[in-house]
């Protein structure tokens, strides 16, 4: 049992510097230590090597494709990630005479203590073995310090191997600074624990991006409440992920963690309140999106349970609230009134025995066909998958939006393969049947399995699509499904299936089966989009389409964010109905303040300098650009916004945004560009929709000027607007 008291705020400071030089003392050389290698220098000699794995000599750090290897002493450490996972090898030390109590070294990368080890050995028998600590991808390359008591072979000749015969997925081990030691090395306490009277809503919990992860687990009543990966903060942290644990004030919870070293900090500084740490602070980050959804605090990725329910939109996301980076799998919550501000409600789907908390979707059981209603209230409905082993498809429901009940049937649909989850849950009116769409990777193919419900629970399977079309994939993860009139004709309807990189089909429907038209078609035509999920019951019909935004956000306390709300349509071209995507009209909210630039009268765009920039005198920082032109004898109009170069190639018909090009045709002749701009990244629409280029590009804060130009020619102007929007968080 490891107990601390909590410690002020001074001392916790003063701890934070005190640990980082005692973790860097403990393992430099005492007067009286014998080192016994140091990989500093440029061959293994005089060690042997035989395979590939260890390469020519010791590494400078991290190998390519290998992630960041760090917690090595000097400038290089024996790695045997040469060649990749695969390659196998072995390092033998000459003998070495025992003379102190203790060995200690460094050690990182994967656990196995039979292929991936380091061995002493006496007399051709191991007499220890230590190993890395990554067992599942993910997991940190940081090196460790473990120690051996070795006084019991005091006086004995012996040698140490480093061992590499595995293979696949953390197949390599790295190893540095052995050294023989009478001091016993601060080590590791296994299942370190605090123990906290939960007065508050938040438990505090201190993170420091890239530290080794750890697994912390908390227990109310001896009860095992959740337990995540979190990388852990020994001493000042980065940032405080917060813990809602109003569910269980007044009782006392037990913070275990299962490996932490004697002088971490890390339990000792938790700390509770009734308010996030920085909380003044929230929203007005450098780095946060001021009209685009981001967690508070911690990662997310994809959208969830996108639905609307009594007057309320309901985004879920797939979120690491006690991480930067990928990893937990919770469903975050936030709710809307108008898809634009957005409130965030914590996290409503905790990962459990099942497993974490994979993407799924939302839909209004208005008919209460699940018999999950009460009072009279429809439940609302979440799909979502238990990524545990097996990999299961699971139901949970709320009758207020706000509290969540997991199905207690669960699962509602057995693993398939391993890699089934995702699922789109829709009600088909014509069959009167809901229907699910499963992403499965079945037989080596990506699919698209299609189950018919009647009440939610009961899932029969009705057939399945086959999304690996000839000449390439199209359907990979999170499938969306849904029907849409072609040109706004509702005589004309279309079922749209979609991936997660919104690559797409379109076709016909019968409740039971989708047959495609055409496949492969290609939706967004920018980067870092991904996911993207269609709300399900908007009362007018609309389909509202939101996507994980891969935006960049280093320094942040959060990590990623989502797309404006989008929305979809079906245009005829000539090859047949393609999907638009324009921003929903709610953005308009937004609109602070409108410069009508060019309005009734069309306005010719000289070359310039012999025009002046029509946008000389406005300066905005969140931006909405509209315009409309026709490109006359000009082949290229410019557009800078905030220090971001857009060029429409009127030869070409493409649109270019910093850098990145997709094609964007003239409709009748003109273009009509939506350009929205926000501190991370830039949307743009064009023709008619057919072109959605999003763009995670973090924009230069100082500078908020915008320019238009045409090049080599004249263009015509018919309408150039610009709205300074304002931010979605915080009110003016
Ligand atoms: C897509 C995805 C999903 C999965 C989720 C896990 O980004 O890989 O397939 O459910 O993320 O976070």
């Amino acid at each position: 049992m490891f107990l601390l008291p909590p410690l002020h705020s001074l001392s916790r400071f003063l701890l934070a510097g005190f640990l980082s030089c005692f973790l860097e003392c403990a393992i430099s050389l005492a007067a009286d230590d014998i080192l016994i290698a140091d990989f500093e220098q440029a061959s293994y000699v005089p060690w042997t090597v035989t395979g590939d794995a260890f390469g020519q000599g010791p590494a400078t750090g991290t190998l390519p494709g290998q992630m960041l290897v760090d917690g090595f002493l000097g400038q290089k450490l024996c790695n045997s990630f040469v060649n990749g996972d695969d390659s196998t090898g072995l390092l033998v030390s000459p003998p070495v005479l025992l003379e102190r109590d203790f060995i200690s070294f460094l050690i990182g990368g994967g656990k196995n203590r039979e292929l991936l080890a380091l061995q002493l050995m006496i007399d051709n028998q191991v007499v220890r073995t230590a190993t890395g600590t990554n067992e599942t991808p993910g997991g940190s390359e940081r090196l460790e310090l473990q120690y051996w008591d070795v006084s019991q072979f005091k006086g004995k000749k012996v040698t140490f191997r480093i061992l590499d015969q595995a293979k696949g997925s953390w197949g390599h081990i790295n190893v540095d600074h052995i050294v023989q030691t009478n001091t016993m090395p601060k080590g590791n306490v296994q299942n370190a624990e605090r123990s906290i009277d939960l007065t508050s809503r938040y438990i505090h919990i201190p993170i420091k991006n890239g530290a080794p992860k750890r697994v912390v687990s908390l227990l109310v009543d001896n009860k095992l409440i959740v337990r995540n990966d979190i990388e852990l903060a020994d001493g000042k942290p980065d940032w405080w992920a917060p813990m809602d644990v109003s569910s269980w004030q007044g009782k006392r919870g037990t913070f275990r963690v299962d490996k932490l070293h004697e002088d971490s900090a890390a339990l000792s500084q938790i700390q509770q309140s009734n308010f996030i740490i920085d909380e003044d602070s929230m929203y007005r980050e450098p780095l946060r999106g001021q009209f685009h959804f981001s967690p508070k605090r911690g990662w997310n990725n994809d959208p969830n349970g996108c639905v609307f329910c009594n007057g309320e939109y309901h985004l879920f996301f797939q979120h690491n609230p006690y991480g930067w980076a990928w990893g937990n799998m919770h469903w975050g919550h936030a709710v809307s009134k108008d898809l634009v501000h957005w409130e965030e409600l914590g996290d409503k789907l905790l990962p459990d025995e099942m497993g974490p908390m994979f993407s799924g979707s939302a839909v209004v059981d208005w008919n209460n066909t699940s018999g999950l209603g009460k009072d009279g209230k429809p439940p609302l409905v979440l799909f979502y998958t238990a990524a545990g082993n097996p990999t299961t498809q699971c139901m949970a429901y709320s009758t207020d939006g706000r509290n969540f009940t997991k199905y207690s049937n669960n699962p509602v649909i057995k693993e398939v393969t391993g890699g089934n989850r995702d699922p789109k849950v829709i009600w088909h009116e014509p069959s009167k049947r809901w229907v699910m769409v499963l992403y499965v990777e079945w037989q080596k193919k990506h699919t698209a399995h299609f189950y018919t419900s009647e009440n939610l629970k009961d899932w029969t399977l009705a057939s399945i699509v086959n999304g690996d079309a000839p000449g390439g994939g199209y359907l990979f993860e999170c499938p969306d499904f849904f029907e849409l009139p072609v040109d706004g004709d509702a005589s004309r309807k279309k079922w749209v299936l979609l991936g997660a990189n919104s690559d797409y089909a379109i076709g016909d429907f019968d409740g039971k089966r989708f047959l495609p038209d055409a496949t492969r078609l290609k939706g967004h035509r920018g980067r870092g989009f991904y996911a993207a999920q269609s709300f399900s019951d908007v009362p007018d019909g609309r389909r509202i389409f939101i996507g994980w935004w891969q935006t960049e956000t280093k320094g942040m306390t959060f990590n990623q964010s989502m797309t404006v709300p989008l929305e979809l349509g079906l245009k005829q071209t000539e090859d047949g109905p393609r999907l638009t995507f324009a921003p929903a009209k709610e953005l308009q909210n937004l609109r602070a303040h409108t410069h009508e630039i060019v309005s009734s009268t069309p306005k010719e765009l000289l070359q310039s300098p012999d025009s002046p920039n029509p946008l000389r005198d406005v300066s905005a920082e969140l931006v909405e650009l509209e315009i409309e032109f026709k490109p006359d004898s000009a082949n290229r109009l410019l557009i800078k916004v905030r220090g971001v170069d857009i060029a429409y190639h009127a030869d070409k018909q493409e649109i270019e945004l910093a850098g990145h090009r997709a094609s964007a045709p003239l409709v009748n002749g003109k273009q009509r560009l939506v350009i929205l701009c926000d501190r991370t990244g830039i949307e743009l629409f064009a023709s008619d929709g057919l072109c959605y280029v999003p763009l995670p590009i973090n924009v230069d804060p100082s500078n908020r000027q915008l320019a238009v130009a045409t090049q080599n020619g004249n263009a015509i102007i018919t309408s150039l607007n610009v709205y300074e929007l304002q931010s979605a968080w915080i009110a003016r």
